[in-house]
């Protein structure tokens, strides 16, 4: 059924009303249908995790998720991380810490590692490693973007200490 359906995805606080087929993925609609270009695909199977995003406070995978399942959801994608101009600290620890080189994974890295950080700003190394591990890249042999997180989490327990 090739049916297009009515939705609105509320994405990083903006809300897009647009109209789907039930089929429609999730990355899609909010790349194609709602411009939001940041979320990448790789290998849209629900393996690499370069679409991760935040729906309702979880990490999800958007190539996994339909967009009609996401209507209504509290959405945050790569494009709301910073605030204006000002990167978030995990954003600028990837830079200073040189976490991503093509940075086709990087968004979803960040989101995954966003959510994790807000989860628990306490979280120990071995757990972030385990919460890392479920995402790819082809590019930094990880050391780095493992290193980005850690100094990340470390900085934001230094402004907000337990
Ligand atoms: S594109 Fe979604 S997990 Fe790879
Ligand atoms: S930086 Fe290139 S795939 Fe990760």
């Amino acid at each position: 059924m090739n049916e297009k359906i009515d939705i609105t995805l509320t994405i990083n606080g903006r809300d897009y009303p647009i109209r789907v087929e039930p089929r429609k993925t999730l990355v899609d609609a909010i790349r194609d249908d709602c411009g939001q270009t940041g979320t990448h695909i790789g290998c849209e199977h629900g393996v690499c995790g370069t679409c991760t995003i935040i729906v309702d406070e979880l990490a999800v995978r958007s190539c996994l998720m339909f967009a009609v399942q996401a209507s209504g959801k509290k959405i945050r994608t790569v494009e709301g991380l910073a605030d204006g101009d000002e990167l978030s600290v995990l954003q600028r620890a990837f830079i200073d810490n040189h976490g991503l080189q093509c940075g086709y994974c990087t968004p979803g890295f960040l989101m995954l590692a966003t959510n994790a950080l807000e989860k628990n700003p306490q979280i120990d190394d071995e757990e972030l490693l385990d919460v890392l591990a479920s995402n790819l890249c082809r590019c930094t042999g990880y050391q780095n973007i493992i290193k980005a997180v850690k100094a990340a989490r470390d900085e934001l327990q230094a402004r907000s200490p337990a």
